[in-house]
């Protein structure tokens, strides 16, 4: 009997090892300590055995018993961990292989021109502001002491939403916005969309981006708007580009001036690109606050003076790159794009 016992263990112990699956596994328990397991009719014939050899074959058949049972545990753990060992091989991803990557594109020219302007006046002390593309008749025009004769506010020259509202035909509102809701000092740029009822060629787009510009406290000069003008445009396009200011007419300033910039191709020489003149074409106005905005926006205008400036960003950002054509910012083609 002993020897029975002693022979069902080791077979057992065999099979249990080479047992490839849980169903192989399964079956062996069931042949060995299942209801008509070898072992189990051997500890059922017990009944059959003499007293002195019933503890004796009982210990052993008990031993063999355990021993079995912390081998099939044993084997069902190591075909678990062989399991989840196949599944995290066959499910990982494999990151290493080289598969055509999304292809990440850059920010588009005239972004990076409004990022450069507006980093730089950041520097100069200025706040970065954003205002509204719908924006009321009152901020547009009226606030900005636009006579209601003037003919940008004909229907052919903007775009209405209804009478009281219109998409902003410059970013001068946002001059008024900041008056109405800041007190002086002030000191602020604003850069974004705008909209004109314009017919497409190479320099004009019913959408455009402009900057805009304002400073107001108390003793603030002509000589402090000529000397800002003068820093952003070296800063921006290089020391050796010189300005020249022309008196000029906008209802909000006064006085008023156009700025031009030394011409990009000869620097000031004179070439045909400027008609001999050295002169780009003007990039920029500028003037002081009309003292009616500063009342309109109820600021003193007694106490308190100030400077405006206004500039198209794709018109600088078409002389930087000499760009020659504006719909070339708009097209959206990536061959193009990706060059700046
Ligand atoms: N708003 C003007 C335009 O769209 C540009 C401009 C001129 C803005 C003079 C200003 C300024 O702030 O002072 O043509």
């Amino acid at each position: 009997m002993k020897d029975r016992l002693n022979n069902i263990e080791q077979e057992t112990l065999v099979k249990i090892d080479q047992a490839e699956d849980f169903q192989a596994l399964e079956k062996i328990r069931v042949e060995v300590l299942g209801k008509k397991g070898a072992l189990t009719e051997i500890l059922k014939g017990m009944g059959k055995l003499s007293k002195e050899e019933r503890p004796i074959i009982g210990q052993v058949a008990n031993e063999v018993r355990e021993k079995i049972t912390e081998k099939l545990n044993e084997k069902n753990e190591n075909l678990k961990w062989e399991r989840l060992r196949k599944q995290i091989i066959e499910e990982s991803l494999d990151v290493t292989a080289s598969k055509n990557l999304v292809n990440i594109g850059h920010r588009h020219p005239l972004n990076q021109t409004m990022e450069q302007l507006e980093n730089l006046f950041r520097h100069m002390g200025f706040s970065v502001i954003d205002g509204p593309e719908i924006e009321s008749v009152e901020n547009n025009f009226d606030k900005l002491n636009s006579p209601k004769n003037h003919p940008s506010r004909d229907l052919s020259d903007t775009f209405y939403i209804d009478k009281e509202t219109l998409l902003r035909t410059h970013t001068s509102p946002v001059q008024v916005r900041t008056m109405l809701s800041q007190k002086p000092p002030i000191r602020m740029v604003s850069a974004g969309r705008t909209f004109r009822f314009d017919d497409v060629d190479d320099t004009h787009s019913p959408m455009f981006y402009q900057i805009e510009g304002l400073v107001v406290d108390e003793n603030v000069s002509m000589a402090n708007l000529i000397d800002t003008i003068n820093v952003f445009i070296k800063n921006l396009f290089g020391e050796e580009f010189e300005t020249r200011f022309r008196p000029h007419y906008f209802p909000f300033t006064e006085p008023s001036m156009e700025v031009d910039v030394s011409c990009f191709d000869c620097k000031g020489e004179g070439c045909s690109t400027c008609n001999h003149t050295g002169w780009s074409m003007e990039l920029l106005g500028c003037g002081m606050v009309h003292p009616n905005v500063l009342e309109m926006c109820g600021i003193d205008s007694e106490k308190y003076t100030g400077f405006a400036f206004g500039m198209g960003v794709d018109r600088i950002t078409m002389v930087k790159y000499g760009i020659p054509n504006i719909r070339l910012l708009y097209d959206n083609d990536k061959r193009f794009l990706k060059q700046f």
